[in-house]
């Protein structure tokens, strides 16, 4: 067993850095292969910033880069966030000075993480990620190391808690996007600006490193098709639910022989499958190998003690000396990405369209589906809601994405349609 301590340098002192600083404070032995983890150097924006652990004892660094390639530092974690800026700079500098990195940022692996993985290799010290995706849930090390023995087919889940909460808040209390969005913003789940949690952004980060090293192929966010939850209305979640479905926003990663289809959508989830189960701020995941079937995991994506946990975990693998490839192969002998055009992608739809409540309309919508080739499952003529229309929702067979949008457009155009048609997903899970 090793005595050695280990200097860590923590850029970042807010939700995980904090937590971080507090787990290490009680537990600097906490590493299986022996030695101790000690913080010996802080960054952040604000020195004098009030914070829930004492860091005055601690050497202050005003710049992360500095305390990046201090001779003090043995580790280098990078808690700050965002994919450029002050994180990347950090982030570069510690591995261009030959110290490993453990980092919780998301943006940063999906947008460099091809780059960054050269550097680490060339410089022969590790880039760890752990908590990038799921927070406290182990699915990189899973993804990556677990699963090396199977070819993944296909992943899919649920990377972000704020959505779910939203979600579940809104099936719940009948209340619209905007009203729980002000609630979890005021009880500390969404952030101010919202927009990378509910626009699917942070969502497509995590999924676009989960296809990397699923499918050994390099990271690519801007393949990534993303569509977020700000446009889902209560009466889809209450109509999803008339016809057996939850909305959940879905997060997906599947390989065929064309390539690689990555993409963040609000789906419809069977209420029964696990994915629709998990609920309020939980994430969940489900992975699809050739050999070993199917695997479904959830638990907390987020918070400090979670998140810290996996940190941890990364400093601990660290301290036993193992250095592997930064995502499923060498930096040199990743796939390039190859990205399936989406519109070529089959699956089911639900669609709601609000027409005139007169003779005809129905006749006139399910023909021009038949004409583009579009079949319909499932159909649900809801009583009259809405004074100025009646919705009608169908659920459709599998079709091809193309051949569903141009129906949609057509019926979008017929004079019985009021309103701006709209198309969700049904899971392929
Ligand atoms: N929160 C979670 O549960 C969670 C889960 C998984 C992954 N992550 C990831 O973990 C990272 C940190 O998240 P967080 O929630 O802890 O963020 P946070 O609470 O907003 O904290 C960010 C920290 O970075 C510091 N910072 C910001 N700009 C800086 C700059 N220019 N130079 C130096 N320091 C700067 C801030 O300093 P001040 O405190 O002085 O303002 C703050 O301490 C992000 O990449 C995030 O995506 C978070």
């Amino acid at each position: 067993m090793s005595g050695r301590t280990y200097r860590i340098g923590v850029a970042g002192l807010g939700t995980v850095g904090a937590g971080l600083l507090k787990f290490l404070g009680e537990r600097p032995d906490f590493a299986p292969a022996g030695g101790r983890a000690v913080v010996t150097g802080v960054s952040a924006r604000s020195r004098s910033r009030k914070r829930p652990v004492d860091i005055s004892n601690l050497p202050w660094f005003d710049d992360p880069v500095a305390l990046a390639t201090s001779p003090e530092t043995d580790i280098f974690v990078e808690l700050v966030g965002g994919s450029d800026g002050p994180a990347k700079a950090a982030v570069e500098a510690a591995l261009n000075a030959g110290k490993p990195v453990v980092t919780a940022n998301k943006a940063l692996i999906a947008e460099h993480g091809a780059e960054l993985a050269a550097l680490a290799e060339a410089k022969g010290v590790p880039l760890l990620f752990e908590a990038a995706v799921m927070g406290g849930v182990p699915a990189v090390k899973m993804v990556r190391e677990a699963l090396v023995g199977d070819d993944i087919r296909s992943i899919a889940g649920i990377l972000n808690g704020t959505c779910n909460y939203i979600l579940t808040e809104m099936e719940a209390t009948g209340r619209a996007f905007s009203e729980v969005l002000s609630d979890a913003q005021r009880l500390g789940y969404a952030e101010a600006d919202p927009t990378m949690d509910v626009g699917g952004f942070d969502a497509a980060h995590k999924i676009t490193i989960l296809a990397a090293l699923a499918f050994g192929c390099a990271p690519s966010y801007a393949a990534a098709e993303i569509e977020g939850i700000d446009q889902i209305e209560l009466l889809d979640i209450k109509l999803a639910r008339d016809l057996g479905y939850r909305i959940k926003l879905v997060a997906s990663a599947d390989r065929s022989e064309d390539g690689v289809l990555v993409r963040v959508h609000p789906s419809l989830a069977p209420m029964s499958h696990p994915l629709a189960q998990a609920g309020g701020a939980l994430n969940a995941l489900f992975i699809e190998g050739e050999r070993i079937g199917r695997i479904f995991v959830q638990g907390p994506g987020a918070g400090a003690g979670p998140t810290a946990a996996a940190v941890a975990a990364d400093i601990a693998d660290v301290m036993t000396n193992t250095v592997r490839p930064v995502f499923q192969k060498p930096a040199g002998a990743l796939a390039p990405f190859t990205p399936v055009d989406p519109s070529r992608s089959m699956g089911r739809a639900y669609l709601r369209f609000l027409v005139k409540d007169e003779p005809g309309v129905i006749a006139a919508v399910s023909e021009t589906l038949a004409e583009a080739g579009v079949s319909i499952e499932s159909f649900l003529q809801k009583p009259v809601e809405n004074a100025d229309g009646v919705p009608i929702v169908l659920t459709t067979h599998a079709v091809a994405e193309s051949v569903l949008n141009a129906a949609v457009e057509r019926i979008a155009g017929l004079p019985a349609v009021l309103d701006r048609p709209r198309l969700l997903r049904i899971a392929r899970i």
